[in-house]
């Protein structure tokens, strides 16, 4: 376990309180706002992209010839948790030979739905529709991951089976003025509720519900899973110490709070195969009121864990502590470092990256891999355009969660290449 000295612990807090003084979202589902902005630097052409394009074999064998991975993007274009055939033109779109994709946050259990229109894996119907689209992108060259998700207390009624409501870790809902109001769909609005905390057997439901829908991912084709443990969903309500507030070996200390998403990875990683198994963490994200006290002390101790029991696992995917939602927090002293010294196997840093940032990334060690949100989402030709250094085109806010095919399949490929 880690030692935080007092001048980091100081840097810590006074970065987390600033984050939330600002009023920001750090990742998740974001805002909608103003549009985004041309991003490239006039010399682009003359950075040194090369090693975001050097190949990597990952653990499960698949051949990937860039370091650029498309992260997890919920975009509620599934209708009532089936995905659409639409979605098969988007991720195809974004799909190209030797790329990892990841796949919008995707529900698990009945129960686990929080937004409206996410798809979910959990029903013969939901695997069904993923086929199509799966093989849309793989039938291109690509590698694509399935995030599966609860969202555990951010959800409501309206989403629950039988109106009931929503489960976390603890009782304790999401109150903070920031995040307390949650999507209901058709442009309603509402609070979240105060959650049941799972009892044991609930747990167990849990645990279970992650390991069929891991094994349905599989049946619909995807090349392996991403747990997502991060932005203050299920798994990370049992993680961080301002959600759990559990007394039983769920509770209490780190070690106790880690339990339940070492054991959800055990139960995926016996169902499908370690090196099919690929995971996402936020130690510093302040989304959904999910705030951990001791951020590195609590994730390198679940690190370390996942690195020594789970060891040929296709990779770690982290958050960096630097991105806030929209933006990106220039001076904030924490790091992943931390994380990628006691990680033994392929590790992807997400957040606020640009074609130069992430190629000094890998070109220096700190990742292996370089995840492109935002970039990619405007950008389907992304590879296409940092190679060439070509200038991208700006994202729109306000298409991210509508459900239409606006700021969905229409962003333009780069004319240089025609
Ligand atoms: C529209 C949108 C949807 C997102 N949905 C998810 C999601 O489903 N799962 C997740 O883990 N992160 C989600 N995120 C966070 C992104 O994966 C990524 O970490 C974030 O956009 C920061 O990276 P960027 O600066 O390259 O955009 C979302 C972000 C955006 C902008």
């Amino acid at each position: 376990m880690m030692h935080v000295p007092a001048h980091k612990r100081l840097s810590l807090q006074s970065c987390l309180s600033r984050r939330v003084a600002q009023n920001r979202p750090l990742s998740g589902p974001l805002r909608s706002g103003r549009k985004g902005v041309r991003a490239v630097a006039s010399n682009a052409a003359e950075v040194d992209v090369a090693p975001l394009f050097q190949p990597f074999k990952l653990p499960g064998g698949e051949e990937l010839q860039n370091r650029m991975v498309y992260p997890p993007l919920t975009r509620c274009r599934a209708l009532d948790t089936i995905p659409r055939p639409i979605m098969a033109e988007y991720y195809g779109q974004r799909a190209c030979p030797g790329s990892l994709l990841i796949c919008e946050a995707t529900v698990v259990d009945r129960d686990g739905q929080g937004y409206p229109h996410v798809p979910g894996v959990f029903t013969r119907e939901q695997v069904e529709a993923w086929k199509p689209i799966v093989k849309t992108v793989r039938d291109k060259g690509a590698v694509f991951f399935c995030q599966l998700w609860h969202s555990g207390r951010a959800s409501h009624p309206v989403y629950q089976p039988d109106g009931k409501l929503p489960v976390s870790s603890s009782e304790e809902k999401i109150a903070s003025e920031q995040w307390k109001n949650c999507y209901l769909g058709d442009g309603k609005m509402g609070e979240y509720p105060v959650p049941t905390a799972l009892n044991k057997q609930g747990i167990k439901d849990k645990v279970q519900a992650f390991r069929v829908a891991a094994r349905n991912a599989i049946e619909a084709g995807f090349n392996g899973v991403e747990l997502h443990a991060a932005n203050g969903y299920l798994i990370d309500q049992f993680t961080k110490d301002g959600v759990n507030k559990r007394t039983d070996e769920y509770g209490g200390s780190l070690e106790n709070r880690c339990k339940f998403a070492l054991e959800v990875v055990a139960a995926v990683v016996e169902e499908i195969g370690p090196e099919r198994v690929g995971i996402r963490l936020s130690p510093f994200a302040t989304f959904l009121d999910a705030i951990d006290s001791t951020p590195y002390a609590t994730f390198v101790y679940l690190v370390e864990k996942l690195s020594a029991t789970f060891p040929n696992m296709a990779y770690l995917h982290m958050v960096e502590p630097r991105a806030d939602g929209h933006d990106i927090l220039e001076d904030c002293p924490l790091s992943l470092t931390p994380f990628r010294k006691v990680w033994k196997g392929p590790f992807i840093v997400s957040g606020g990256y640009t074609r130069e940032s992430g190629a000094a990334a890998v070109e220096s060690g700190e990742a292996d891999f370089v995840a492109y949100g935002r970039l990619w989402l405007s950008n389907p030709d992304l590879p296409l355009r940092f190679k060439q250094g070509a200038e991208l085109n700006p994202y729109d806010r306000n298409t991210f969660y509508t459900h239409g095919k606006e700021g969905y399949i229409d962003y333009p490929f780069w004319e240089g290449a025609k």
